[in-house]
């Protein structure tokens, strides 16, 4: 007998303001839009988009998306250098299956994205992490760890990054880029955050790399549409994409998502994305906003940089033990996640990540109270 039916991958008990979900809130996911969408795209009553898909991804859509990514980044993007995913979870994937070995080395960032490791560890890859400031990864650190030993790639969130927050300088993206070339080991630039930016600040997305051999720039629709939809993209030279379009996968598949990319282009030939993307950066602005009035009036112990887009405050409490915390939060119906689950060596043990996205300001509010009370009486 199932009591509980499962719909979605978030699991909160009731009364609890768990900011540890690092997830879009429900109530800001663009039902009209998709729905509009979906039904423009089966009102041209052309069936092609329900056939196994062109490996590649499908040509108009990948027009589409080029498109919406020039005006986005503000400069021009060549639909052939595009490659449909599943979103970038399925992408980091499929970078370890087709370009790396078991028992290869790889670096990632210290504090990295924690789910990642995950798919690392399913392809047996050797992790060797790599040290970052406020300014993202430490170009030095990464010299010395690159006379040590060579990784097949350096995984990176270089911008707003998760659990971070921050953003790796223009300075530092140019070095990154060119120490690819000299050491030659490719960068997987794990942009998921990218049009979730918050300030005037421009970055510049590692796509503007993407003519070099040795970088692949991932985004996704998950934190700027949906995360149902298991859609995004990979911008990278001819030479990746060729490896990925030709392997057995996608030979006896066909392209991955035909179906939600159709819908999609609809909705960027619309220009309805650039729309969804203001209405959430509004949102999240004031969220963001929220957290930091809060963490600054309850917890003036807590360090943290207020980030500058993305989803995440990492906030550092000094002398705290954030694991063992996290059991003591329950009791006072808060959650957040442990920094040292974002470390690949155990590390990161008094940090902490919240998540402003997911829950309104009242709860925003509400939520950092209880952590205030929670740490109170565990110090
Ligand atoms: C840094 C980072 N990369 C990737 C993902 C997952 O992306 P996708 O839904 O496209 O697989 C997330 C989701 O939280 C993330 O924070």
């Amino acid at each position: 007998m199932m009591n509980y039916i499962p719909t979605s991958q978030i699991h909160i008990p009731e009364g609890m303001i768990d900011l540890g979900v690092g997830d879009p809130d429900f109530a800001l996911l663009p039902l009209d839009m998709l729905h509009r969408a979906a039904e423009a795209c089966f009102a041209k009553a052309d069936p092609a988009f329900l056939q196994y898909g062109a490996e590649q991804g499908d040509g108009y859509f990948r027009m589409a998306l080029a498109g919406f990514l020039s005006r986005g980044y503000g400069f021009s993007v060549d639909p052939g250098t595009l490659f449909v995913t599943n979103g970038i979870s399925n992408a980091l994937d499929l970078i370890c299956a087709h370009f790396t070995r078991p028992g290869d080395t790889i670096f990632v960032e210290e504090p990295t994205y924690f789910l990642a490791l995950r798919i690392f560890a399913d392809h047996d890859l050797r992790i060797v992490p790599v040290q970052t400031d406020e300014n993202g990864l430490v170009i030095e650190a990464l010299k010395e760890k690159l006379a040590e030993v060579h990784p097949k790639f350096l995984y990176t969130v270089p911008t707003f990054q998760n659990p971070g927050g921050y953003t790796l300088s223009q300075d530092r993206r140019d070095k990154l880029a060119q120490l690819s070339q000299e050491h030659d080991f490719m960068i997987a630039a794990d942009e998921v955050y990218h049009f979730l930016n918050y300030s005037d600040r421009q970055v510049k997305s590692f796509a503007a790399y993407a003519d070099l051999e040795t970088v692949i720039s991932l985004g996704s629709f998950s934190k700027i549409l949906a995360p149902a939809l298991r859609l995004g993209w990979l911008q990278a030279h001819p030479e990746a994409i060729k490896r990925l379009v030709t392997s057995g996968l996608l030979d006896s598949g066909g392209g991955l998502n035909p179906f939600t990319s159709a819908i999609v282009r609809e909705l960027l030939e619309a220009g309805d994305l650039e729309k969804n993307i203001a209405r959430l950066i509004a949102a999240y602005r004031s969220r963001l906003a929220a957290m930091e009035t809060a963490l600054r009036r309850e917890l003036p112990q807590a360090e943290f940089v207020t980030p500058e887009g993305g989803f995440f405050f990492w906030v550092r409490l000094p002398g705290v033990d954030a694991e063992q915390t996290q059991q003591k939060a329950l009791e006072y119906q808060v959650g957040f996640r442990p920094g040292v689950r974002f470390s690949s060596h155990t590390g990161m043990g008094d940090f902490i990540r919240l998540c402003f996205t997911f829950y309104d300001e009242e709860n925003i509010d509400e939520g950092i109270r209880r952590l205030r009370k929670c740490l109170e009486f565990s110090l």
